[in-house]
Parts: structure tokens; sequence; C-alpha cells
């Protein structure tokens, strides 16, 4: 990416730009996303800012050029007491700014984060048809775990997803 990328931690005066973000992809045809178009307020959007920047165990990382916010990467630990040491992430990148290294980038972060905060395995689900984000994916070390079967409710139908996993070294 030629112009500067700034990877940094979400804060609350973000939401109205990572809530356009997110309505924009959630809106694509591709239908990337678990949402159709919808996604939370730019207020609902600021109290999750807030509440994720309080908590030790989930994190919302944007990745910011001069223009503004061009993608997002949000972790969630795992509750369970016997899968703590795992992080569920999600991704999106702005249309005009893919292919430039963005999504790699905030993955990298995902992984430093991972570290310093005790997580050894990070997870995601992936749509079978979202062939650039399984090739991102599994060019940055993330494995196939499982193919889970009408997973997801979405709209007015149930679809599979991919489980990926990456394993988290020292
Ligand atoms: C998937 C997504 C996050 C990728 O982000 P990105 O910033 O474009 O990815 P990068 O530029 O870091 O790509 C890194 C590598 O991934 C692979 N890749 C990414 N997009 C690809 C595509 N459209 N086709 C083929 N390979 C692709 C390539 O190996 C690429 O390296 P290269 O450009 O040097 O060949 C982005 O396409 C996106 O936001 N899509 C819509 C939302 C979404 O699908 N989120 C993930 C839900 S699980």
């Amino acid at each position: 990416m030629n112009e500067a990328l700034r990877i940094r931690r979400a804060a609350p005066g973000d939401a109205d730009a990572l809530s356009r973000l997110a309505r924009s992809v959630a809106a694509e045809p591709g239908g990337w996303l678990l949402t159709l178009g919808t996604w939370r307020s730019s207020s609902e959007e600021r109290r999750a800012i807030r509440l994720f920047r309080r908590h030790p165990d989930a994190a919302i990382i944007v990745a910011e050029t001069a223009e503004g916010i061009v993608g997002r990467l949000s972790l969630t630990r795992d509750h369970h007491p016997s899968s703590q040491h795992v992080a569920d992430l999600g991704l999106m990148v702005a249309q005009p700014y893919r292919r430039r290294g963005v999504g790699r980038s905030l993955l990298g972060a995902a992984v430093e984060w991972a570290r310093a905060n005790g997580v050894s395995k990070l997870e995601l689900h992936v749509f079978p048809h979202n062939e650039a984000a399984i090739k991102l994916y599994e060019s940055f070390g993330f494995e196939r775990e499982g193919y889970r079967k009408r997973h997801y409710h979405r709209g007015q139908e149930y679809v599979d997803a991919i489980l990926m996993a990456y394993f988290v070294t020292a």
C-alpha cells in the first residue's frame, strides 16, 4: 500500500466511520457477512467500542489511511474456562482499498493482540463462496478445521460456513 496505513485500537470517535464501513460491506451483492445490509447504528457502535476498550477479552482494531478508516477487525475471546485460549475474529476492508495488504496487516495486529493477551488460537467462520477471504486466511497461515452445514441463519435461509483456525506461536 502506497499511502501510510495506521493500525490501531478503535476509539469511540470512530463509531460513525465503522458503522458506515460495515453497512456498505454488508450491502455488497457478494453476501460476505452474516447480516444483509444492516448493522449497528452509530450510537450502538460507539457503545460497543467503549465496551470493547474496557474489556480485556475483546478488541476492535482499525486500519486507517489519511482518507479515513478502511478496515476493521474484531476479536472476542471464548468465555468458557476450558477454551479461554481461543478468540474468534471478524474482518472487513472497504471495497476500494482491497488487495493492498490491509486485511493482512489487520490479521498481523490480531496475532499481536493474541500474544499480548494469552490467546494461542484464533478462529473464524467464512462462507464457502468467499474465495478472497479464504485465500487471504490460507495465505496467512489459517487452516481449515471443519465444514459447518446450515450453521447460520441469514435472511430467509440457512447457510454453510467453513471453520478456520490459526495457531499463535510465541
Ligand atoms: C477478505 C478481505 C478482508 C481481504 O482483505 P484485503 O485487504 O483485500 O486483503 P489483502 O490485500 O491483505 O490480501 C492479502 C492476500 O490475500 C489473498 N487475496 C485477497 N483478496 C483476494 C482476491 N480477491 N482474490 C484472490 N486472492 C485474494 C491474496 O493472496 C493476497 O495477496 P496478494 O494481493 O499479494 O496476492 C476483503 O476482501 C473484504 O473485506 N471482503 C468483504 C468482507 C469479507 O469477506 N470479510 C471476511 C468475512 S469471513
